[in-house]
């Protein structure tokens, strides 16, 4: 049987940056070894506001800007690590870190009756090819719901694509339906693409 290294989540911050920018690195990092289409987004897509045309931005543009976001604690995030290595990454902020997510998805924003400052969106999940099906997305769902507890986030919605029976990873870059389902989150709204799952938190479940 395989020995499967342990994963740590870790928060993107000034000092995961180099972590990350290797992770991503234009079709040299793990995370687009399988889909070299999507490798200069550095995950930087739902950063940019929709009157900005996304197709224009190269990859060199898009490691910039994402480098400076991180850089001034600007870009957010969950590192997992294994065996020394970057192998995922979870793209879970506050609200108000990511502004244009909502247009970008087409969707307005679920209201929220916390203060604005307690919501925290899930955008994006990316789990290095050779390391899928082996539990990265889950401790790093697991990783975030801890540490955004801790930071007093109470409310965190997430948007899974309705991509019915398929198994195409792709189809998941938002995360599966399931797993967050796994994890506590209810459907609040239904999309012609994707669904609007909440997860309320308490600060019990706060990461010690
Ligand atoms: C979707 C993705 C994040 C899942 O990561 P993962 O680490 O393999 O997920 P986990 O092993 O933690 O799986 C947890 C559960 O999610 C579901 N799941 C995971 N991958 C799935 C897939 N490809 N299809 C359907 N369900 C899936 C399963 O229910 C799984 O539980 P199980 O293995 O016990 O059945 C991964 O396949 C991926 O990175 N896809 C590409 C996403 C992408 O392109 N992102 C770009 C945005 S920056």
């Amino acid at each position: 049987m395989e020995l499967i290294p342990p994963i740590d989540v870790v928060r993107l911050s000034p000092g995961t940056r180099d972590d990350y920018l290797a992770f991503f690195d234009h079709e040299r990092g793990a995370a687009f070894s399988d889909n070299p289409e999507w490798a200069r987004c550095y995950c930087q897509f739902y950063r940019v506001p929709l009157a900005l045309d996304w197709k224009a931005f190269t990859a060199d543009q898009n490691r910039v800007a994402v480098d400076a976001a991180i850089g001034c604690g600007e870009a957010e995030g969950y590192l997992a690590r294994a065996g020394g290595s970057v192998v995922g990454w979870l793209n879970a902020q506050p609200r108000h870190k990511l502004p244009h997510c909502f247009e970008r998805m087409g969707i307005e924003p679920e209201p929220v009756d916390v203060p604005p400052h307690e919501a925290a969106v899930i955008v994006c999940v990316l789990v290095a090819p050779a390391w899928r099906r082996r539990g990265v997305a889950a401790a790093l769902l697991d990783g975030a719901l801890a540490d955004l507890a801790a930071r007093g986030i109470t409310i965190i919605d997430a948007f899974p694509f309705r991509a019915g029976d398929s198994t195409d990873p792709t189809d998941h870059y938002h995360g599966p339906a399931v797993l967050f389902a796994s994890r506590g989150f209810e459907t609040i709204a239904e999309h012609p693409d994707l669904t609007v799952m909440r997860r309320r938190l308490a600060h019990s479940e706060a990461a010690p």
